[in-house]
């Protein structure tokens, strides 16, 4: 599954990217050789990055 899709970024690239010590999404764009365009993906690596690093706020309404 494409996680980002200006950057043809799959989500078993951005796994690996945090698992190289990756925290923040402009970690995963450098990392993965890309930058980020539209920006829609922000979020969704934004909460892989909270589940692998067990790092999640809690935030209202969840
Ligand atoms: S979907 Fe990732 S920058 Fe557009």
């Amino acid at each position: 599954m494409y996680v980002c899709i200006c950057n043809a970024l799959t989500e078993t690239q951005v796994t690996r990217a945090i698992e190289k010590g990756c925290r923040t999404p402009k970690d995963v764009y450098k990392t993965c050789g890309t930058q980020p365009q539209c920006g829609r993906c922000m979020e969704t690596m934004s909460n892989m990055l909270d589940r692998a690093t067990g790092e999640a706020v809690l935030r209202p309404g969840e």
